[in-house]
C-alpha cells in the first residue's frame, strides 16, 4: 500500500545558537558618549553577540543544528543548505565542515547560498520543493552569520551574531507553509561587502528606505497572487537588522496598504517577535527565524493561526510569505535552550570587545592554535597551512 500523501510541508524543528560574549548597548553608549535611549528606544537594541576568537559561522551553525540532529536523527536528511553572507571560504561550503562536525552520513548534498540576509529563506523554499518531491526526505537549512561594521560607524550599534537551524519536512510540527510567495528583486547599493573587506559598507538611511520599498512591493506581489489580507495574519516576523525595524516595517505596510496604522495593531503584530533579536543583534540570515522562535515561544495561542514572514536581503531580494502554526507546536519548542543561549553569554567591556574585533586570523599559511574561549560544543582550534581546523569541545 502506498503511504498516505502528507498534508503539508514546512518547518519541523527550529533551534538557534549564538556566541560566548555579549556587548551591551549601555556599555557601547558609555564609550560613545551617546544617550543610551538612542539604542534602547530609538533602534530597540539592548545587546549584541560578540564571537570569541575560536567561534565563527561554522561553530555557531554546528551548535544550532546539533540538537536538531540529536532529536530527529540524520537518516532522512538528504540535503544540508548553509545560508550565509559571512562565508569563511570562497569555494568550500561552510556546510561541509558542519556535516563533518555533526557526523552526518556521506549520502547528503551540501551547498552554501548567498544573498545578504535573504538566503535562508531561499534555502527554506528550495528545501520545501525538495521535500515535496520526496516526502520521506528532510532538509537541514542552517542560517549563520556574524555582522560586522566599521568601528565607531553608525552601523556598529547594529552588529550581532547567531545561527538558526531549521529542519524542513513533510507534516511539520511547527509551521506549514501556505499560500503564495510575494517576491521582489532590485539592483540597489544599500549595503554590500566586497570580497576584500571584512566589514560591510552601508548607506544607513537609504538601506531603511530600500527595505521598506521592497516590503511594499513584495506584499503587493503576495496579494496579487492570492495571499491573504493583513488582517488574517496573527503576527508578522520581519527581518530585524535592529528590532525597531519590525515596528517601522509593519507601520509602513499598514499605512501604505491598509490606509492607516493603529499603534496597538502594530504592537500586536510584531511585539512578540523581537525578544531574541534585541538581545543578539543583527544575525543577518538567521534574524527572521529568531523572530519566529520568539513568537512561537511567546504566544501559546497560535495553533491553527497564520503568521507572515518577511525576509529582506540588501542588494536586494525580498520575499513575503506565510505559514500556519501547527496544533501541538508548543511541545516541540526549545525555549529553555534558547534562553540559556542568550543568558549564558559573558558580558565584555568595550576594550575587550575591541580587542576581540581586532584579533585577525593569520593569512600567511603558518600553523596557529587558538585559545579555547567558547562555551559551545565546537570550536575553531586553529589554522594550519590555510586549513581551518575545527574540533568538538567537552561542553
Ligand atoms: P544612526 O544615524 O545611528 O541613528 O543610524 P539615527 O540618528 O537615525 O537614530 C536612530 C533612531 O533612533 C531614530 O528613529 C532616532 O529618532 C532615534 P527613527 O527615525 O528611525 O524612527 N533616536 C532616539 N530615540 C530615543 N532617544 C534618543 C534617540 N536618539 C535617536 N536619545 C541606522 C541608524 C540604523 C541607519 C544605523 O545604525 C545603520 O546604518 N545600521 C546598519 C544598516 C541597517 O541596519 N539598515 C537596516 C535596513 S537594511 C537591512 O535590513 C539589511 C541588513 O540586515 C543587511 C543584509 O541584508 O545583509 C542591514
Amino acid at each position: 500500500m502506498p503511504s498516505e500523501r502528507p498534508t503539508g510541508f514546512g518547518i519541523h524543528d527550529l533551534s538557534f545558537a549564538s556566541t560566548r560574549f555579549v556587548l551591551t548597548h549601555a556599555e557601547l553608549s558609555r564609550h560613545r558618549g551617546d544617550d543610551v535611549s538612542k539604542y534602547h528606544a530609538g533602534i530597540g537594541q539592548r545587546a549584541m553577540s560578540v564571537p570569541a576568537v575560536d567561534e565563527d559561522i561554522v561553530t555557531m551553525a554546528a551548535a544550532a543544528a546539533g540538537p536538531v540532529v540529536e532529536r530527529h536523527g540524520a537518516d532522512n536528511i538528504r540535503t544540508l543548505v548553509f545560508a550565509t553572507e559571512t562565508s569563511v571560504d570562497q569555494s568550500k561550503s561552510a556546510g561541509v565542515y558542519v556535516h563533518s562536525l555533526l557526523g552526518l552520513p556521506p549520502q547528503i548534498r551540501v551547498v552554501e547560498l548567498k544573498q545578504a540576509c535573504y538566503s535562508a529563506t531561499a534555502g527554506l523554499q528550495f528545501a520545501t520543493a525538495l521535500v515535496h518531491r520526496d516526502p520521506d526526505q528532510q532538509v537541514l537549512v542552517i542560517a549563520s552569520d556574524v555582522s560586522r561594521y566599521d568601528l565607531d560607524s553608525p552601523g556598529e550599534a547594529t552588529q550581532g551574531a547567531a545561527a538558526a537551524a531549521l529542519l524542513v519536512s513533510a507534516d511539520p510540527a511547527l509551521i506549514r507553509l501556505e499560500g503564495p510567495s510575494g517576491l521582489f528583486t532590485r539592483d540597489v547599493m544599500d549595503f554590500w561587502r566586497p570580497n576584500y573587506r571584512s566589514t560591510a559598507l552601508v548607506k544607513g538611511k537609504e538601506s531603511v528606505t530600500a527595505y521598506l520599498q521592497a516590503l511594499e512591493a513584495a506584499w503587493q506581489d503576495y496579494r496579487a497572487r492570492g495571499g491573504v489580507p493583513h488582517g488574517d495574519l496573527r503576527a508578522v516576523c520581519y527581518h530585524q537588522p535592529y528590532s525597531r525595524m519590525a515596528h517601522k516595517a509593519h507601520r509602513y505596510l499598514l499605512e501604505r496598504c491598509a490606509g492607516g496604522a493603529d499603534p496597538l495593531a502594530v504592537d500586536r503584530a510584531v511585539g512578540l517577535t523581537t525578544g531574541y533579536n534585541e538581545l543578539l543583534g543583527n544575525s543577518y540570515t538567521a534574524s527572521v527565524y529568531l523572530a519566529l522562535a520568539a513568537l512561537l515561544e511567546g504566544d501559546d495561542e497560535l495553533a491553527g493561526r497564520l503568521v507572515g514572514l518577511f525576509s529582506y536581503g540588501s542588494g536586494s531580494v525580498a520575499e513575503f510569505f506565510a505559514g500556519r502554526v501547527q496544533p501541538g507546536y508548543r511541545d516541540h519548542l526549545r525555549t529553555a535552550a534558547h534562553q540559556e543561549a542568550v543568558t549564558r553569554r559573558w558580558p565584555v567591556d568595550y576594550a575587550t570587545y575591541r580587542d576581540l574585533r581586532e584579533t585577525l586570523l593569520p593569512t600567511d599559511g603558518g600553523h596557529y592554535s587558538l585559545p579555547q574561549q567558547t562555551a559551545g560544543p565546537f570550536r575553531l582550534a586553529g589554522i594550519r597551512g590555510h586549513e581551518r581546523i575545527y574540533e568538538p569541545t567537552d561542553r
